[in-house]
């Protein structure tokens, strides 16, 4: 049932997919100062995040695992990776906690890109020890939580139990040798709770939000009887979580990271300015592999890379550091959805 249930996520996220649609990111511009560009060789697009330096500010983040087709999805994804010298993630391990059979689907991001930055996937419900043998599947330099209550809710099979969650987190981070990022899967993580997770000794959030792949949407789609439809815009942007973040006291120790509806280049930018120290992208990348094939992918990566210097010389930045005093706009929704949080 699980494996079948991997299959149909990718199959469903690619089938659902519609980059046309506005998202919070269409809410952040820049004032052009036609005077104010550098040169693009003078750019550098290198951040650092948890300890490690790497040298593009995007990458390849969770998705999958579990089963034949996404093994192969897995390999491309992890050699595309290698080739652009990006960091990768896998999907949830959990299958393959349960089942070692599986572990190869996993493996092989790692024998694909020998010396990318890997993270490891896991939920909160993992036990400490599990969550080291996650690590360890993978050789991963760091783990990923993902907290997705808002999708257990829609599958009928899905958890029911939620409230010691936080605690869970806590001792998976307690106990693995490797720092741990929580993440949303594209509902966004909120001020409150990534105040919540510094506490609980998480070192680094990727706000998650909503704009891009949408669970809700997915778990619908994959009954005939979606029991909830309704629920399909539930949860913030990733250009509000960004926002919420900037506000958060000085004294939380976290770093912030962003992913949800990013397309493009300039979504990039944008979160990177919204004080992102790195970017992840799911649905685009995966529907770049399915729909164009791995070479494709790899060209992507490469366009991405070039296009961010562009826009950053277009700016006047030669740095990530540079993009937090730009001229930004933040207009439409996620104004109004700032203005009443009493963020300005
Ligand atoms: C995901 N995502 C995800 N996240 C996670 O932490 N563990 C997982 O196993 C999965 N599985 C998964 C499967 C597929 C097919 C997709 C497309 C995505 C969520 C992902 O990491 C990300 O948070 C969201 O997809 C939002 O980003 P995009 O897709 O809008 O770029």
């Amino acid at each position: 049932m699980s494996t079948e249930r991997k299959d149909q996520h990718v199959a469903l996220a690619q089938k659902l997919r519609d980059e046309s649609r506005p998202n919070g990111f269409d809410d952040i511009g820049f004032i052009h100062h036609s005077l104010a560009a550098i040169d693009v060789a003078r750019v550098d697009l290198s951040t650092s995040v948890l300890g490690a330096r790497w040298p593009l500010p995007f990458y390849i983040n969770a998705m999958t695992g579990g089963s034949q087709r996404t093994a192969r999805i897995n390999a491309g994804l992890g050699r595309a990776a290698r080739a652009a010298g990006v960091a990768i993630a896998t999907g949830s391990q959990h299958i393959a906690l349960r089942d070692a059979s599986l572990e190869d689907s996993f493996r092989v991001v790692r024998r694909e890109a020998p010396d990318a930055f890997v993270f490891a996937n896991v939920g909160p419900t993992v036990s400490p020890e599990q969550a080291r043998r996650a690590v360890q599947m993978l050789d991963a330099d760091a783990l990923q939580v993902h907290i997705n209550p808002a999708q257990e809710i829609v599958m009928p099979e899905g958890d029911r139990q939620f409230s010691d969650w936080a605690q869970r987190i806590e001792a998976i981070a307690g106990a693995v040798p490797v720092p741990v990022l929580a993440k949303e899967v594209g509902f966004g993580l909120s001020r409150r709770s990534i105040e919540e997770l510094a506490r609980r000794g998480v070192r680094a959030a990727d706000v998650s939000g909503a704009g891009g792949t949408n669970f809700i949407d997915i778990e619908n789609h994959r009954r005939r009887r979606s029991e909830y439809g309704y629920l399909a815009g539930w949860g913030q942007s990733s250009a509000f979580c960004l926002l919420e973040s900037l506000h958060l006291p000085p004294a939380v120790p976290l770093e912030i990271l962003a992913s949800g509806g990013v397309r493009h280049p300039l979504d990039v930018v944008r979160a990177l300015a919204l004080g992102a120290r790195a970017v992840g992208v799911s649905g685009h990348f995966l529907h770049t592999l399915l729909d164009e094939g791995e070479e494709a992918l790899i060209a992507e990566l490469a366009r991405w890379a070039e296009q961010l210097s562009s826009i950053m010389a277009l700016m006047g930045c030669a740095s990530l550091a540079e993009l937090s005093k730009v001229d930004l706009l933040v207009t439409g929704r996620t104004a109004e959805l700032a203005r009443l949080r009493g963020i300005d």
